[in-house]
């Protein structure tokens, strides 16, 4: 019998699965991410053996110099750019993420939403109706393009990105292109999409992009204020993967110069907080990072990473392993 540390609520799935085992866990009961302070106090009052973390954790050395008989972290969350992996593989600490079948496509459908609010002005035509605007229809109210026949950028086309791509060209008959660092054979060979050799040739030739990579130093800024200047006047940018990967300022900047119609952003460079700026743009519509906020995908990251800390508490390696 083990004690497990979960650094805040999640859906009791998890938790009951470790504690159904034979673990004991605990819960933080703070319901707000924890502070360095309060997170190093909380792993150093009982001798834990793995800890259940979420995206908001920064799990850097000095975190993991304050539990020493933790063998995991089994991270709530795809992402781990929060995980000092280096400092981690050092203590032969392991990292687990929830690459969970569900979450690939709650954050596909709302990347897809975003993609479809801003390219039909939704948030912005809600706010005419409800300011009192709406006189009578008119025939050029709002008009906006299709989204059927326009081209679709996908930049990272792992599992998140191959499910926008399937649903973007099946659903909404769109021509789908895409950039990764790894060409994925899979989805070329059972969709029509194309690879580009370079994530400028996919915002040149884009409509809509969205994003789907990881975040990490060969990310960071990988929309930059020159590659933004690349977007078809026309072009809505989407990104559901980590705030980081968009310069958020620059984005700014071009969204009030027009230089793109608009972007629908769940994650955010300076998160909770955004760029000055952004939140006046009648252009953009803004989520709170709930891209994988549906009943299935939280379940089924909550068991994930119940099973990925059996799997160490067990001695066997677990499923998600991040490298
Ligand atoms: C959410 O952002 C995740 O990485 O699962
Ligand atoms: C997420 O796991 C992705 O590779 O898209």
């Amino acid at each position: 019998m083990a004690k497990i540390f979960v650094t805040r609520k999640i859906p009791e799935v998890g938790p009951e699965l470790l504690q159904a085992t034979g673990h004991e866990v605990v819960v933080s009961e703070k319901d707000n991410v924890l502070t360095k302070e309060e997170l190093v106090a909380a792993l150093g009052a009982a001798p834990y053996e793995a800890v259940l973390c979420l995206l908001t954790d920064k799990i850097d050395d000095e975190v993991l110099a304050a539990a020493p008989r933790v063998k995991i972290f089994a991270n709530y969350a795809v992402g781990y750019d929060n995980i000092d992996l280096d400092a981690a593989k050092a203590r032969g600490v392991l990292i687990t993420n929830t690459p969970a079948v569900s979450t690939s496509q709650s954050v596909a459908e709302h990347a897809l939403a975003l993609l479809v609010a801003v390219g039909r002005r939704i948030v912005e035509a809600d706010q005419f109706v409800r300011d009192g605007h709406y006189r009578g229809w008119d025939p050029m109210l709002f008009i906006t393009p299709d989204l059927v026949g326009r081209t679709l950028g996908i930049i990272g086309a792992g599992r998140i990105g191959s499910r926008l791509a399937f649903h973007a060209a099946r659903g909404f008959e769109m021509k789908v292109i895409y950039h990764d660092i790894r060409r994925n054979d899979e989805l070329e060979r059972t969709l029509d999409v194309k690879f580009e050799t370079s994530v400028e040739a996919v915002l040149q030739a884009a409509d809509y992009v969205s994003l789907h990579v990881n975040l990490d130093q060969s990310t960071r800024h990988l929309i930059n204020r020159e590659r933004l200047a690349l977007l078809k006047p026309n072009a809505v940018l989407v990104n559901t993967s980590r705030g980081p990967v968009i310069d958020e300022a620059a984005l700014v900047d071009a969204l009030r110069e027009k230089r793109l119609a608009g972007a629908g952003l769940d994650v955010f460079e300076f998160e909770p907080k955004l760029v000055p700026g952004l939140a006046a743009l009648p252009n953009v519509v803004l989520t709170p990072h709930i891209a994988s906020a549906t009943e299935e995908t939280r379940n089924d990251m909550a068991k994930m990473a119940a099973e990925n800390i059996l799997a160490v508490l067990a001695g066997q390696t677990p499923s998600n392993l991040v490298k």
